[in-house]
């Protein structure tokens, strides 16, 4: 058959059409293919509320590319609520004068310049949840100046937005992030109330689960009016029980982002959040003052065993696969078809875990090798099972490979 130019040029456009258009099926994970291992990064609220200026940013952008975080991944710096004051009269968004005078573009290109990148923080209602001006109505004007800002990562709260129904209002602001042409990792934070895991894959790359993280090992403390909760790090953690089919790559279950350093829990304590976060495929959204830490905690955010049981490509959220009393394990399957594994005393006393080899998916007459990923070092080769003393409020973590 001969073709001529103008056939062979339509076969053309058909062919690179059917390869290159994104489906909308897949969603907006698929088209912005972002976050392909949970985002890793830096948030200003847990430890600075409304005290964020260009001067912290930059000297946070600083620690996280001269500490040894940026080579263990973490790469987001994002500034959260404050950060802006008004709109001016064709309504755009204004950063406070006084706190970000060199403005936001001149710091996104500073953190740009040490390696990192750059992330914002606004609301889907009216106003932020600190009072500063909301995005309801100026989703695209927004989205276009992150853009032109050069920004890669907004995080998008829930205060102020009346009856607006959640999936609509982030689906806006979704397709105005989409609509500017810029890579925007997008982390919804909706508390989960509108369910987000059950429709977030093809809206963002995150969803918060809950309501906001305290620096605590378990709370449930009541608001003063009367609604629920402030809550510890394993009050969080057992509301993620059950949501791990719906994480994957470019669309996490986000349990908040990490109190670990800001001195409420101990040491162990703080050992397990981090765990739990790694396991279960969490955003690793540091939450502390990383210009000032202590050895140790900065031994926690840096642990490469763990942070590479988050960041495994398979992308599989860890599950509780046991429970006895204050007793548990939990775990994850990863890419090389090891698993790892956490032993967990919730309890006041020191007390053995075991997990056997049944209950992650091995059968009971094979060896297989185990590392401890908090001493750095090979327990040895078991068969069956693995048993370990927990001590209170801790973990043993492993990774168990046949
Ligand atoms: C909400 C969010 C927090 C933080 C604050 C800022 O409470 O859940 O993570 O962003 O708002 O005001």
């Amino acid at each position: 058959m001969n073709w001529n130019w103008t056939q062979l040029k339509t076969v053309g456009l058909i062919l690179t059409a059917i390869v290159f258009c994104p489906s909308t099926a897949n969603g907006q994970n698929e088209r912005n293919s972002l976050a392909q291992t949970p985002p890793m990064g830096w948030n200003s609220w847990n430890k600075f509320a409304c005290n964020v200026s260009e001067d912290l940013i930059k000297s946070v952008a600083d620690a996280i590319a001269t500490n040894g975080m940026k080579e263990a991944g973490y790469q987001y710096v994002v500034i959260d609520d404050c950060w802006q004051v008004s709109r001016d009269e064709n309504g755009f968004i204004v950063a406070d004068p006084q706190r970000f005078p060199s403005g936001i573009k001149t710091l996104a290109d500073y953190v740009h310049s040490r390696g990192l990148k750059f992330g914002l923080y606004s609301d889907a209602g009216t106003k932020t949840c600190a009072g500063r001006p909301g995005s309801q109505g100026h989703e695209y004007q927004d989205a276009l100046q992150y853009a032109r800002w050069g920004v890669d990562y907004l995080k998008y709260d829930w205060c102020n937005t009346g009856k607006r129904n959640a999936e609509e209002a982030y689906s806006t602001m979704s397709n105005a992030l989409l609509a500017t042409g810029r890579p925007i990792v997008f982390s919804m934070c909706e508390w989960g109330t509108a369910k987000p895991w059950l429709w977030g894959q093809g809206v963002g790359n995150l969803w918060r689960t809950t309501g906001d993280i305290s620096d605590k090992w378990s709370s449930m403390k009541k608001w003063p009016d009367g609604g629920c909760c402030e809550y510890g790090m394993v009050d969080i953690l057992d509301q993620q029980v059950g949501l791990e089919s719906f994480a994957g790559p470019g669309h996490w279950n986000d349990p908040d982002m990490m109190e670990i350093g800001n001195g409420g829990m101990t040491i162990p304590e703080y050992r397990a959040h981090f765990s739990f976060w790694a396991l279960l495929a969490a955003p690793l959204i540091a939450g502390n003052d990383v210009r000032s830490m202590t050895p140790e905690i900065q031994e926690i955010l840096t642990n490469p065993d763990v942070i590479a049981v988050n960041q495994d490509k398979l992308g599989r959220e860890g599950r509780r696969i046991q429970k006895n009393g204050d007793l548990e394990v939990w775990a994850k399957t990863l890419k090389d078809g090891s698993r790892a594994v956490i032993l967990f005393n919730r309890g006041a006393s020191e007390n053995e875990v075991t997990v056997s080899w049944e209950e992650i998916g091995y059968p009971n007459h094979l060896t297989a090798k185990v590392r401890d990923l908090w001493a750095h070092k090979d327990a040895g080769s078991f068969t069956g099972n693995y048993s370990a003393k927990v001590a209170s409020h801790s973990v043993v973590m492993v990774k168990i490979a046949p």
